[in-house]
């Protein structure tokens, strides 16, 4: 670690490995298809890590992390959000011609613009209708709702519709395991009460991709979901780890201590620009009693725990709350295996969020 310059994002290899390997063994047993949500790593040699373990797909949020990833030859994306700006939209008809890159869609305005940019490409752009059970984010409502706009994408020539998602990102806030189910299974029976409805009325719906790290083990087990899309537990962080701690934290943040402006009180050269706190302030690795008070652009002071203490140069690792936000900061990973440096991966699609 002395030869990492500071602040670093490392990650742990055999961690990461077990990781993966944990949630693929989750889904083979449950017999469900698993497609990790790369934006937690937008990296390419840990997305092909996923699929040579045996996920078959990968989602992205963004039309630029799915043009990095399939220029890296994977040809199964889906784009696990709405495509609306008609750049974008003309840049998803693009990736078709060679990849399958597949986008949700919600709205009668945006299946009008992918079915106007399909056929003027001359292709069939395949589309999961997004619905929402529960995150009042993206998503038609459920039930009749979802049938009309189903009805209504089904004259679109240039569309063709390949399945359903439901994502229920509102439940990794709820600790208690037995009301986190409850709630888990009542958005995935929206998800499947809504395909059975289209069903019924002519359509023929098997495809149903839902989930994320927190709610995977449930939705896994209600009787109709065919896929998972969870992307934290690759690395896991703080914030996921009160409730999925089967994953290993495989990722942390490197800091140097710059200063010592009080007692019990160090600076160190980790602020915003290296590890963000939109789920609260990172935590220490090795030094639980330690606690961030501010954090800024590059910098961030902590109090140190009572038996706790530090030079000024000493470096210190960090979990981060939120892996996702805090990946996107880097260009490069530092890998690390057997307590040695083993690689140095760069993170292409890290900022492609446009
Ligand atoms: C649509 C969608 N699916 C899946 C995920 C993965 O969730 P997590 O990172 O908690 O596993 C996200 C996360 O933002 C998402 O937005």
């Amino acid at each position: 670690m002395d030869e990492v310059s500071t602040p670093a994002l490392i990650i742990d290899h055999d961690k990461m490995q077990k990781n993966i390997r944990t949630m693929v063994k989750f889904a083979k047993e449950n017999n469900v298809r698993l497609r990790p949500h790369v934006k937690t790593h937008k990296s390419p040699i840990i997305g092909q890590m996923q699929l040579d373990a045996g996920a078959s797909g990968i989602c992205v949020a963004r039309v630029g992390e799915a043009e990095i990833f399939a220029k890296h030859g994977f040809d199964d994306i889906l784009i696990a959000n709405q495509v609306v700006e008609m750049n974008q939209i003309k840049r998803l008809a693009n990736l078709n011609k060679k990849s399958l890159v597949r986008a949700c869609v919600d709205s009668e305005k945006n299946a009008l613009d992918l079915n106007k940019a399909a056929l003027e490409e001359g292709l069939v752009l395949e589309v999961v209708i997004e619905v929402d059970v529960g995150l009042g984010r993206n998503g038609v409502k459920p039930g009749e709702p979802a049938l009309k706009f189903a009805d209504f994408l089904k004259k679109q020539k240039g569309l063709k519709i390949v399945g359903l998602q439901g994502y229920e990102g509102h439940l990794i806030s709820v600790h208690d395991n037995d009301l986190r189910k409850k709630q888990t299974e009542e958005c995935m029976k929206l998800l499947v009460d809504t395909r059975d409805l289209l069903n019924d009325n002519g359509f023929n719906i098997d495809y149903l991709t839902a989930s994320n790290s927190g709610t995977y083990m449930f939705s896994a087990k209600y009787k109709g979901i065919t896929e998972l899309q969870p992307g934290t537990y690759v690395f896991n962080d703080e914030h996921h780890f009160r409730i999925v701690p089967e994953f290993n934290i495989a990722a942390t943040v490197l800091g140097t201590i710059t200063n010592i402006p009080g007692k019990r009180l160090y600076t160190m050269d980790v602020g915003l620009k290296a590890a963000t706190n939109d789920n609260g302030n990172p935590v220490f690795k090795n030094y639980p009693k330690c606690r961030i008070r501010v954090m800024t652009e590059e910098h961030s002071i902590f109090r140190a725990g009572p038996n706790d203490t530090f030079e000024i140069g000493q470096k210190i690792e960090l979990i981060p709350s939120h892996i996702c936000t805090t990946a996107n900061l880097y260009d490069h990973f530092t890998v690390i295996k057997d307590d040695e440096i083993f690689a140095r991966w760069d993170i292409p699609a890290r900022g492609k969020n446009y």
